[in-house]
C-alpha cells in the first residue's frame, strides 16, 4: 500500500522556501504508474530497499515539481548521493514505511539535510549512545531515549546538508547537540574542524518535529 505525496510544513518561519513532500509505502509497493526509471544496482537490489528508494525519489519528484513546476527523479551518485537538477539542493530520507524529501533553490541555500528515524527504545537508544554520541553527550542524553534520537537524527542531517560542500566523510563525533527547546529548535556545534569554512566551535541550527513516533530534523545551511 502507497500513499499520495503529500505536502507537508513540518516547521514555521523557516528562512528559506522550499517543499517538504512526504508518504506512507509499504515493502510491496511499486513501480506502476510512478514513471520512474530503477538504477541497475536499485533493480538489483531486495524488494524492501526497491521500495524505499522510489518511495523518496516519488517525494523528491514532486517537492521539484512544487518547487519548480517540473518534476524529475533526482539522479543516483556512485556514494549513493542524490543528484539533483541543476540550480536545486534536496535532500531524501525514510524509515521502513514513511519517505520524505525537501527541495530548495540553490540561490537560497546552499546545504539542505533531512532525516526520519523512529524514536529509538532504551535499548537501542543506549547502542546508539554508545556509536554515535561523544562523550560529553553520553553524559548529558543518554539517559534520554528521545534525545538520542535527536542527537543522532540532527548529526545524519547535518552530515546531508554538509556532503554537496564538502565531499567527504564525517565521523558522528564531529559534532554534538549542545541544545533544543519546545519549539523544535535544536543547536549542533563542531567539536572539529571540518573545513576552513567550517572551523570547530561552529554552531549550526536544526529543526527538529516528532509525529507520533517519529522524528524529523532538517538542517539548512544558508548562502
Ligand atoms: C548517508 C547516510 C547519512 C544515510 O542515512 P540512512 O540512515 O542510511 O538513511 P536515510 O533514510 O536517512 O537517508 C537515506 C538517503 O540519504 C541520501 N544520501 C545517501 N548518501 C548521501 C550523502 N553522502 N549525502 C547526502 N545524502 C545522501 C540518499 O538519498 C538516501 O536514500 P536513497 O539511497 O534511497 O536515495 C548514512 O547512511 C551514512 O552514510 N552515514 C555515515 C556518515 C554519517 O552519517 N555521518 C553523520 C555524522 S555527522
Amino acid at each position: 500500500m502507497e500513499s499520495e505525496p503529500e505536502l507537508l510544513h513540518p516547521w514555521q518561519d523557516e528562512p528559506v522556501d522550499y517543499r517538504c513532500v512526504a508518504l506512507r509505502f509499504s515493502r510491496g509497493c511499486g513501480l506502476v504508474g510512478s514513471g520512474i526509471v530503477l538504477p541497475d544496482r536499485i533493480a538489483r537490489a531486495a524488494p524492501r530497499r526497491r521500495a524505499e528508494w522510489l518511495a523518496g525519489r516519488r517525494c523528491a519528484s514532486e517537492a521539484l515539481r512544487l518547487l519548480t513546476g517540473q518534476g524529475a527523479c533526482p539522479g543516483m551518485a556512485p556514494d549513493r548521493s542524490p543528484v539533483w537538477p541543476d540550480g536545486i539542493v534536496g535532500s531524501i530520507s525514510h524509515t521502513g514505511e514513511v519517505a520524505i524529501a525537501l527541495a530548495a533553490r540553490a540561490g537560497a541555500c546552499r546545504g539542505l539535510g533531512v532525516d526520519i528515524e523512529r524514536v529509538m527504545d532504551g535499548q537501542g537508544a543506549s547502542e546508539v549512545a554508545s556509536e554515535a554520541l561523544t562523550p560529553r553527550e553520553r553524559c548529558h542524553l543518554a539517559n534520554d531515549p528521545f534525545l538520542v534520537t535527536l542527537a543522532f537524527s540532527a548529526k545524519e542531517s547535518l552530515f546531508k546538508a554538509l556532503h554537496p560542500l564538502l565531499r567527504r566523510p564525517m565521523s558522528f563525533h564531529a559534532s554534538e547537540l549542545i541544545a533544543w527547546d519546545a519549539q523544535g529548535r535544536a543547536r549542533l556545534r563542531l567539536v572539529e574542524e571540518l573545513s576552513p569554512e567550517f572551523p570547530a566551535g561552529s554552531e549550526i541550527e536544526a529543526r527538529f518535529a516528532r509525529r507520533g513516533d517519529l522524528l524529523l530534523t532538517r538542517v539548512l545551511i544558508l548562502v
